[in-house]
């Protein structure tokens, strides 16, 4: 039997960085997907098989003795190997349209699915439950992640989400086209962030002013959403690409492509942890092609998206 799943991707619209410290982020799901197979196989081991490369390890191993990019798998299928003392073993088959370690969410779209697919071979599971399975899967390589990845990718759509109050779906029929280009810099979300504890905690009255500023910011974005407003968006978009300026987390590159963006998009700013990553724009049918355009000329790789609704899905 085999038993799969696939989630989308995301990209943060506002807040990145600023809700690790209690403010609320607008997150997107985006249509780029990941899907994952899942099978029980004679053997009683679990192998992983993806673009990242393959591994074949023995049930019921210290989590920290496992290569960590195949740890969240690993720690899914183990976990259910030992709760329903399988004498099986677990295949994990990983395949992906997001490019990773870019801050498309990919990682947590892999950790949502595989957590849909391991878990639906023993067990019927809701969303919210595979939320947190996935949740947990992901703090076996970023222990203080916020989970709010793996929440938009597990309901799909827009979501607002804060520490405090968790998340909350935004509801909207808004549509827009994204143009997503990759400045092919890896970033590490880790130490980006930690390297924004340290300008927090050697800048505090700077920072909590900044901080404020951008709540403000996304309560407007609320409204520009409510009214379909993609000028507003776009503008909010370009404020808060400054604040991200301010605690130094963007680099040239992304500043050109955001600069190049900008001449025919509502807005454009970088999006996840940055100082690498991606950046997108906000267009619609108008200035969709245009935008596209002016990235390519310079050389600037990109790829258009959409909202993704749906989420999370089992087939
Ligand atoms: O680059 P990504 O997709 O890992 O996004 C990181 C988002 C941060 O706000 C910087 C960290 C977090 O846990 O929310």
């Amino acid at each position: 039997m085999k038993s799969k799943a696939s989630a989308p991707g995301k990209i943060i619209l506002f807040g990145e960085h600023f809700v690790v410290y209690g403010v609320k982020a607008i997150l997107c799901a985006i249509d780029k997907r990941v899907t994952v197979s899942a099978e029980k196989i004679p053997q009683n081991k679990i192998s992983i098989k993806s673009s990242f490369g393959n591994i074949v390890e023995s049930p019921d191993r210290p989590i920290k003795e496992i290569e960590s990019q195949f740890r969240p798998f690993y720690y899914l299928a183990d976990k259910m190997i030992q709760k329903y003392k399988e004498k099986f073993g677990i295949e994990i088959t990983i395949t992906s349209e997001i490019p990773s370690g870019v801050g498309l969410g990919s990682s947590s779209a892999c950790c949502v699915a595989s957590a849909a697919a391991i878990s639906g071979l023993f067990t019927k599971n809701s969303k919210e439950e595979i939320l947190q399975m996935a949740i947990e899967a992901e703090k076996t390589i970023f222990p203080n992640n916020s989970g709010a990845d793996s929440t938009v990718c597990t309901y799909g759509g827009l979501i607002q989400y804060d520490k405090k109050g968790g998340f909350s779906k935004i509801d909207t029929e808004i549509n827009f086209d994204l143009i997503i280009a990759n400045s092919k810099i890896k970033h590490s979300t880790k130490e980006v962030v930690s390297y924004v504890k340290n300008f927090k905690e050697n800048n505090e009255e700077r920072f909590a002013i900044i901080c404020n500023e951008v709540n403000r910011l996304v309560e407007d974005v609320l409204i520009c959403i409510k009214n379909n407003d993609l000028e507003g968006i776009g503008r909010n978009m370009t404020k808060n690409q400054k604040y991200l300026e301010s605690i130094g987390v963007s680099n040239e590159k992304l500043r050109e492509m955001i600069a190049l963006s900008n001449k025919s998009s509502f807005g454009a700013k970088l999006t996840g942890a940055g100082d690498g990553g991606c950046i997108f724009s906000l267009a619609d049918k108008n200035n969709l092609q245009k935008t596209v355009n002016n990235l390519e000329e310079k050389n600037y790789e990109c790829f258009t998206g959409k909202i993704d609704f749906t989420g999370l899905d089992t087939f």
